[in-house]
């Protein structure tokens, strides 16, 4: 049985001009629906950078990534977005939150990519607000929040 997430031989390297860099090396993984995976390892050794494979947001250089069901690795920037859209949920370190949008039109944000319609976007974004105790707060901006606040409505996502 393979995961929802299937990695297979995957390879990463980075080019500084003509040097490569190689960092993951033939990595293999199945993580599996409802699975807790942490992934630890030392500064510089790749997590990040398997991260960002792992959320669609970059590609490998070699190997195959089956993401339910579906090959991503040689997938274009388009198709890629589409998938981040629709599959994966992700929070940052930093939030990336966009600073000049409400805590209610950030929530919203990516409903518009999946095409739903400005009355629903915003009252599933109110209801998810609701959700983590910050509706009071949906008419703030990122730097009107805390840390934590800032974190909470992305945990919960849509
Ligand atoms: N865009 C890039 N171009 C070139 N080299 C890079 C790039 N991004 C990362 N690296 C190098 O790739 C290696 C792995 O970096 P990565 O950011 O994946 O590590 P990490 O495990 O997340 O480290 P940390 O725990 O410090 O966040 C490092 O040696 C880093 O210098
Ligand atoms: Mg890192």
């Amino acid at each position: 049985m393979t995961g929802i997430i299937h990695l297979e031989n995957i390879r990463k390297s980075y080019y500084l001009g003509k040097q490569e860099l190689p960092v993951l090396k033939g990595i293999n993984i199945d993580i599996f629906k409802n699975e807790y995976v942490a992934l630890m390892g030392p500064s510089g050794s790749g997590k990040s950078t398997l991260m960002n494979i792992l959320g669609c947001l970059d590609s490998p250089t070699a190997g195959s990534y089956i993401l339910n069901g579906k090959d991503v690795s040689g997938m274009p920037d388009n198709d890629l977005a589409e998938v981040r859209n629709k599959e994966i949920g992700f929070v940052f370190q930093q939030f990336n939150l966009l600073p000049r949008l409400t805590a209610a039109e950030n929530v919203a944000l990516p409903l518009i990519y999946s095409g739903i319609g400005k009355k629903e976007r915003t009252e599933r974004a109110l209801e998810v607000l609701n959700r983590v105790k910050l509706d009071d707060r949906s008419q703030h901006k990122p730097n009107e929040l805390s840390g934590g606040q800032c974190q909470g409505w992305l945990l919960h996502g849509l």
